[in-house]
């Protein structure tokens, strides 16, 4: 198992995220008003295909037949699950692990996904190195802004060799001023690259990773290559 832990419902708020809610006062009244739920947070398996131009059934289905072991997918801010629960129910050799910070009545009796609410940097001590196969992230990485790229390089390492991490981009912005793709990783793109490039390939290899941008469609694709 790759996992320790379990999604808990209802969990109460860790004080970070009571700092969320923020008062605000009305007719010299004090009124609390939480976070804002996602407007998106019900996607289907469809649209997660189509959006990472990824038919994610067929992959996971490559992938048995090469490894003739169970697939471990992690859905990465999976809202109320229901990709992750489609493909539970079509495919009998996946397992699904879906994490948010946000935990939804759906996830109750939901017997086919192991859910995981925790904030973004307590990821890691859920997943051992290299125990995942794919890791999908529609409107959920993305909202770590800046932080994005550095942060999706973390989580390839969870990946085992052929593994893929398939993610929208915040924007060109958010990850062409990471700190580390400047000077880290900004050298390993190619030399002869245009600014108006619509597709960016590179290598990080002390990661063991290939980086594929697509700019147009604002997706990144990491393959764990070794
Ligand atoms: C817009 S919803 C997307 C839901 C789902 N992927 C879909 O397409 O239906 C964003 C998700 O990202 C999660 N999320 C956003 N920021 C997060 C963070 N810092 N740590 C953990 N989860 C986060 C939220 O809890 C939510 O489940």
């Amino acid at each position: 198992m790759p996992t320790f832990g379990k999604g808990r419902i209802n969990r109460k708020l860790t004080k970070k995220r009571k700092l969320e809610t923020h008062i605000y006062s009305k007719n010299g009244r004090k009124f609390l008003r939480e976070r804002r739920r996602y407007p998106v947070d019900n996607s289907s398996l469809n649209s997660y295909s189509v959006r990472f131009n990824l038919n994610i059934n067929n992959w996971i289905k490559k992938r048995f037949n090469k490894t003739k072991k169970p697939v471990f997918v992690l859905d990465w801010g999976c809202g109320k699950g229901n990709a992750l629960t489609e493909l539970a129910k079509t495919n009998k050799n996946v397992k699904c692990y879906g994490f948010a910070r946000d935990s939804h009545n759906e996830w109750r009796n939901n017997s086919h996904v192991k859910f995981i609410q925790n904030d973004a940097e307590s990821l890691f001590r859920y997943f051992k190195n290299g125990s995942l196969d794919l890791v999908i992230s529609r409107l959920g990485l993305l909202h770590l802004g800046n932080g994005f790229f550095d942060y999706a390089v973390r989580v390839s390492e969870k990946l085992n060799q052929g593994g893929v991490l398939v993610s929208d981009i915040p924007s060109r912005d958010a990850i062409l001023t990471t700190e580390n793709f400047c000077g880290k990783y900004n050298n390993l793109r190619k030399k002869k690259r245009r600014k108006t490039a619509l597709k960016e390939k590179f290598v990080i290899p002390s990661k063991g990773i290939d980086v594929e941008i697509n700019w147009v469609s604002n997706i990144m694709k990491i393959k764990k290559v070794s």
